[in-house]
């Protein structure tokens, strides 16, 4: 599998998104789950990404880190360079996404995380999303506390413009080492942000690269040309989709969802998929 890096890290060029895994209305159960996280580590796969907000609702807060936890720890195989990426700032009330981004909460959220992750500090901890009740320089500054007591090991932010992303450089320091927006065919807003995390040497993870759960239909109607090049490649959309994503820049690491092993064995693939410039253009032009 193709490497790209996070920070001092060296992670697959293709992520696991597991949050399907938790929040699917038909998600799996929970052996079906393991079992998908442990295709994604069988085909290479050495970040995931997860969130203690990953669960049908409040009452299963952390549904997500702790199947993740169970699956590393019930894997056969070495998972020592797996990057585990979290993220705290969001909670839930009932099945509504709420958000807390004071530094007092994000240091609880972070405690019970690590207590979940079975781990002394977290690969890559990340900012949520930003919380209009809360300064964004104040969630920064708790970011950089974790960092400096040793918490976290890589920081993150997500859901950041560009204003948002230079003062989490300024704050955080040299241990900011990702970006998570949403970006994907059909939802490009994100590529000036994708732009600056080049220049500043940052990774770029794409968030519902597909465009979410539902994303055959999306990827169908917004973007056709993907079909097409599938076709021509006798490959699946979903994987045209990915090398798209990675031919973007060296700092993308896509994080697509899977709660079937099959999803995440086809979408790994794509690490080893070159698309030519002239279907590259055709996808751009989109
Ligand atoms: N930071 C944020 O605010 C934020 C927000 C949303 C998501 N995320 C992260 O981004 C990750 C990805 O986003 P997402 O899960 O919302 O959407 P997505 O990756 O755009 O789409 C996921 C869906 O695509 C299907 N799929 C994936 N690869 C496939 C393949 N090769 N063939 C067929 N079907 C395939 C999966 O189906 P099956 O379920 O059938 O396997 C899955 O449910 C999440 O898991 C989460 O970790 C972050």
């Amino acid at each position: 599998m193709q490497q790209r890096r996070i920070g001092n890290q060296t992670v697959s060029a293709i992520g696991l998104g597991a949050m399907p895994l938790s929040t699917k209305t038909d998600r799996p159960s929970r052996e079906d789950a393991v079992a998908t996280v442990h295709a994604a580590l069988d085909a290479g796969v050495t970040l995931i990404d997860t969130a203690d907000a990953y669960a049908a609702d409040e009452s299963e807060f952390g549904h997500n880190e702790s199947l993740v936890a169970e699956a590393l720890a019930s894997y056969g195989g070495d998972t020592s360079s797996v990057l585990v990426a979290t993220k705290g700032g969001h909670t839930r009330r009932g099945a509504d996404w709420e958000l807390d981004g004071s530094p007092a909460y994000l240091r609880r959220a972070c405690e019970d995380s690590l207590r979940r992750l079975g781990v002394d500090a977290i690969g890559l901890y990340q900012f949520h999303r930003p919380d209009p009740d809360t300064p964004w320089e104040e969630s920064m500054a708790g970011l950089r506390q974790l960092v400096d007591d040793g918490l976290v090991r890589l920081a993150g932010i997500s859901n950041a413009d560009i204003a948002q992303i230079d003062v989490a450089r300024s704050i955080v320091g040299p241990a900011l080492a990702s970006v998570q927006n949403q970006f994907s065919p059909g939802w490009r807003f994100s590529a000036d942000e994708l732009a600056h995390c080049e220049a500043h040497e940052l990774a770029f993870i794409p968030w519902s690269p597909f465009g979410g759960v539902s994303a055959a239909g999306s990827l169908q109607s917004t973007a056709p040309a993907f079909a097409e090049v599938a076709g021509e490649l006798g490959v699946s959309v979903y994987r045209v989709t990915l090398a798209w994503h990675l031919a973007q820049s060296e700092v993308v690491v896509p994080i697509p969802g899977a709660s079937r092993p099959a999803s995440i064995q086809d979408s790994a693939a794509a690490a080893d998929l070159q698309l030519t410039p002239e279907q590259l253009a055709r996808l751009d032009a989109v």
